[in-house]
């Protein structure tokens, strides 16, 4: 069923459907813990906040408990907290150490209790929590996931030294390995890096996800001649061109298995690759991968695969070459996201989609659209059926500039042409004026609302197309831009600081870009991860701003969840739902938990 679907017979098949016995055919996302996370609000208030379950009860409430100074565990609110999932503390003495956690509280009982958070005395009041890292030098990228299967999220970081290495930390601050990637991540060029570099242009290389589903998450990597691995293992190769889909022990940065990468373009030299995770055929989570090279004329060669790890062996599951150079578009960024509601997921470019089976979906090419440096699917128009995307182009001979698009068809619903040729560069997508339905879309040309296609701001007014970030207490998106926190104001046509990054000693991680963004801790609300200015430290800036809106944390929605595997050129994630102004709760997504 299309988790988007809002009409009620939809609900009511699926509410029918759920009684029918289902067989493993939904996908299973993490089983996780309650991601409780406290930060000090004000000189005598703490912010607590921590996550809704996608399957919890639809009455399921919470308690929150207190240890102040080691003593013992105290519940601190007076009713049972059905609201938000959020909650201030404004008893609590700061001058000593407090660890909170909460219980759920199911038919007038409590049920699961969390992980603990604790704040320690005498905290300063900021909105992140602060993750002291080695001193190896710079920080480009983080990925999250569960390393140890205890229901929250752990770090592996990038260090993008002159020989290149990743490093995996427990979120108790505990570093579980280091792999080093060799002379042959040297060459760190952003179009043509070495066999082994990460992290480079719109190339990540790396990704992390529990691809043998058992509670654990591993770490992709593409690994060639050099590579040494967290338990201390080199891999040795004497053709420092051929490349290896690596997968590797989440808890160790042991080597688990290894497949080599198909070498149809190897006469050209090593693969970039961009990495990502997709649920390919509904059930099992795919490793997916983009990767190209160029050739002497200039050209690049794409290839897309896509692999399976069982907890024995990665296996290459289908490989798709690009027919002919120059007849489908690609771009900076990979989404994939499940278009079409069979609750398989598809891979999107920016000119076109494959199928989850490797075959062409639909090339936007044919509607005219070329290479851009953005695009966006999600659900825009909430009264519209399925997704819609959202796209930017560079120097498009039609003078196309910007358009949307029905994400399952492939077809277009308008466009925006300009007056000369040009690059537009950025573009945006998010629910940022309440006085339209749905989602806005803005690159430097007006804030547009999509639905309609109307220019909603004044003449050359809007916020800078970057990154969106959930951040305050209202159902609108508010905006990551180089080191600030942003709202828009469609009152004064300006934008309001909510946060300095800089006040805080931290930096973004990449120019203008956090290591990580995506909701990790806390309630629906969205963190940032960026670095101090000799790298070692994480700011893990998170909100603590009260809000009534409940909605199920955004990892357990599969759009979302996919999207958090992804980097390339940094871009925001969405949900497959309409997150926005006058929203309805969303349906409970089609899932179960891994080992449940
Ligand atoms: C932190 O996590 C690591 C890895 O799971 C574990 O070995 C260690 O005991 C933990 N440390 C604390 C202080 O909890
Ligand atoms: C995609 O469409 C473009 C423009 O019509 C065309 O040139 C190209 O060959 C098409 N690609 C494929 C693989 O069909
Ligand atoms: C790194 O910077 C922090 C301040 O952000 C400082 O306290 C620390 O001493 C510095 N560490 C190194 C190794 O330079």
């Amino acid at each position: 069923m299309p988790t988007w679907s809002r009409s009620l017979s939809a609900i009511v098949i699926f509410a029918f459907l759920s009684l029918l016995p289902t067989a493993g055919a939904k996908r299973a996302l993490e089983n996780l813990g309650r991601g409780v996370v406290a930060v000090r609000s004000s000189e005598q208030e703490v912010f607590i906040s921590w996550r809704l379950l996608a399957l919890d009860d639809a009455d399921i409430g919470f308690n929150v408990y207190r240890a102040s100074d080691g003593g013992s565990s105290e519940k601190i609110n007076e009713d049972i907290l059905t609201g938000g999932t959020n909650f201030v503390d404004s008893t609590a003495d700061l001058g000593v150490s407090n660890v909170y956690h909460i219980r759920s509280v199911v038919d007038g009982k409590e049920a699961d209790e969390s992980h603990p958070f604790t704040l320690s005395g005498n905290s300063a009041a900021e909105p992140l929590v602060r993750f002291p890292v080695q001193d190896t030098g710079p920080i480009r990228y983080l990925w999250v996931g569960d390393l140890d299967g205890d229901g929250e999220y752990d770090y592996v970081l990038d260090r993008t030294n002159d020989r290149q290495s990743i490093e995996a930390y427990h979120r108790n601050g505990t570093l579980l390995w280091t792999v080093t990637l060799g002379a042959n991540s040297e060459n760190q060029n952003n179009i043509s890096p070495g066999s082994t570099a990460i992290s480079v242009g719109h190339w990540d290389g790396v990704t992390v996800y529990d691809f043998d589903q058992d509670g654990k998450a591993e770490v992709a990597l593409r690994i060639a001649n050099g590579v040494t691995f967290g338990n201390g293992e080199t891999f040795e190769n004497a053709d420092d061109n051929q490349q290896f889909m690596a997968i590797l022990d989440g808890e160790t940065g042991a080597l688990r298995s290894k497949e080599r990468i198909p070498d149809d373009f190897i006469a050209d030299g090593p693969l970039a690759a961009r990495l990502g995770v997709g649920y390919l055929d509904g059930q099992t989570p795919h490793l997916v991968a983009y990767m190209k090279n160029r050739r002497e004329d200039k050209a690049f060669n794409l290839m897309y695969t896509a692999w399976t790890f069982d907890g024995e062996k990665i296996k290459l599951a289908w490989k798709w070459l690009r027919p002919e150079i120059g007849t489908l578009s690609d771009g900076h960024n990979t989404r994939i996201i499940d278009v079409d509601g069979d609750g398989k997921d598809e891979i999107h470019e920016i000119g076109f989609s494959l199928n989850g089976d490797g075959s062409l979906r639909y090339n936007l090419s044919a509607h005219g659209v070329i290479h851009g440096d953005r695009f966006h699917i999600a659900k825009m128009d909430p009264e519209r059926d399925g997704l819609q995307g959202y796209g930017i182009q560079q120097d498009n001979p039609s003078l196309l500039m910007e358009y949307y698009y029905d994400a399952d068809k492939g077809s277009l619903i308008w466009e925006h042409y300009g007056s000369e040729i040009g690059d537009v560069g950025r573009g945006m997508a998010g629910d940022i004026d309440p006085n339209y339905p749905g989602m806005e879309v803005w690159s430097f040309e007006g804030v547009y609302n999509a639905a309609e296609n109307k220019l909603t701001s004044a003449e050359g007014a809007g916020p800078w197309p970057h990154l969106g970030l959930f951040w305050d207490g209202d159902n609108l998106m508010e905006l990551f831009n180089n080191g600030k926190i942003e709202k828009w104001n469609p009152s004064t046509q300006g934008v309001d600081r909510l946060v300095t990054i800089g006040h805080y000693g931290g930096k973004p991680a990449n120019g203008v870009n956090p290591a990580f963004h995506g909701d990790i801790l806390g309630d629906w609300r969205e963190e940032a991860i960026v670095v101090n200015e000799n790298y070692t430290e994480l700011l893990i800036f998170t909100t603590n701003v009260e809000t009534d809106t409940r909605l199920y944390t955004l990892p357990h929605n599969p759009a979302y969840r996919n999207s958090m595997t992804l980097k390339g050129y940094v871009q925001s994630h969405h949900v497959d739902y309409f997150i926005g102004h006058g929203m309805e709760t969303p349906l409970t997504p089609d899932i179960t938990y891994v080992g449940v």
